[in-house]
């Protein structure tokens, strides 16, 4: 083992920009050697006695679960927050938050809605922060994606995603994604809900060529290693529910998009769908799609940063 990471310095995931490449390969081949463990009923409890808190402003299914059954499998244990059921939903100011709850765990991962509290969370937390989503990102699930994406069909450097849907927290996390591991993203939002540049790359110049814009959805899957998208509402917007059915109507993945990808394209979608929405039922359940894998793997990618981030470079 090599040393652990100095707990006056936390290093936090509160972005997938936050990470290097050279980090990611890391972390995806340590997620392949957990998962092979997982699966072998190999006990690998590094993070034993160690403690995760998660903090829930938002409902989840996927996150919840594959955090606390990872922390459990890797020897640690967990403490689960809601708004509601803590002082967060008392108006307790989320700097004094940070400060309590960072001296008695060792992890926080925290779900809520404007990126600026997670941030603020973390300037004041002794330990790493993750983001479990945000308004603005999806860190975690974008790593799952991309491990699964690599499991299934080897690196995505030099290959093409296309985004279908929402300019939304998982397409600002793929474009920082793909300027960072040398893919391509497809993007095809409708009008008034285009990604965010500004935001996904922090004001920096992105890599040339990382991303690409296009107004019609089918054109933007043309010759796509992967398609993807996400529900049409995300959480903490269902007020606009009504206008967005009609404004995403032309945005659902359907077998004529696969078909303009290549022939042996994956299908993603981080889950929870709307079959009939924003993906056919043909698509999200036939041959192409992966999601169970991709909703799996949320859990040995989180291992594995959970691991790095506590633990630093394992073998
Ligand atoms: N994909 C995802 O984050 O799912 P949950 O909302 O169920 O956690
Ligand atoms: N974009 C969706 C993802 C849910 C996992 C949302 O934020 O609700």
């Amino acid at each position: 083992m090599t040393s652990a990471m100095p707990s006056s310095s936390p290093r936090h995931y509160l972005q997938f920009s936050d990470f290097t490449a050279a980090e990611y390969a890391h972390i995806f081949a340590r997620a392949l050697d957990i998962k092979r463990k997982f699966k072998a009923f190999e006990k690998y409890q590094p993070l034993n006695d160690r403690t995760l808190a998660m903090i829930f402003e938002k409902a989840s299914t996927r996150t919840r679960v594959s955090f606390e059954a990872g922390m459990y499998q890797l020897g640690g244990s967990f403490v689960h927050l809601t708004t509601e059921g803590s002082q967060l939903g008392r108006s307790e100011p989320i700097n004094d938050s940070a400060e309590v709850i960072s001296r008695r765990v060792d992890l926080v991962m925290i779900r809520t809605f404007e990126q600026t509290k997670i941030e603020d969370f973390a300037a004041d937390s002794r330990v790493p922060v993750i983001n479990g989503l945000t308004n603005e990102f999806h860190p975690c699930q974008i790593l799952a994606d991309i491990f699964t994406f690599i499991e299934h069909r080897g690196s995505i450097a030099g290959k093409v995603v296309a985004w279908v849907g929402d300019g939304n927290n998982m397409a600002n996390t793929w474009l920082q994604a793909a300027d960072l591991l040398g893919f391509t993203v497809h993007v095809s939002t409708p009008n008034g809900y285009e990604v965010d540049e500004k935001l996904a790359f922090g004001g920096r110049t992105a890599r040339a060529g990382c991303y690409k814009i296009f107004s019609n959805p089918k054109e933007a899957c043309q010759g796509a290693h992967l398609v993807t998208t996400d529900v049409w509402t995300s959480m903490g917007y269902e007020a606009e529910n009504e206008e967005r059915r009609k404004a995403f109507a032309n945005w659902c993945v359907d077998v004529d998009m696969m078909a303009a990808a290549q022939p042996d394209a994956l299908f993603m979608h981080c889950l929870p769908a709307h079959r009939g929405e924003e993906v056919q039922a043909e698509v999200i359940d036939g041959p192409q799609s992966v999601v169970w894998d991709e909703a799996e793997n949320r859990m040995h990618a989180q291992k594995a940063l959970m691991e790095y981030l506590l633990l630093g470079r394992q073998a």
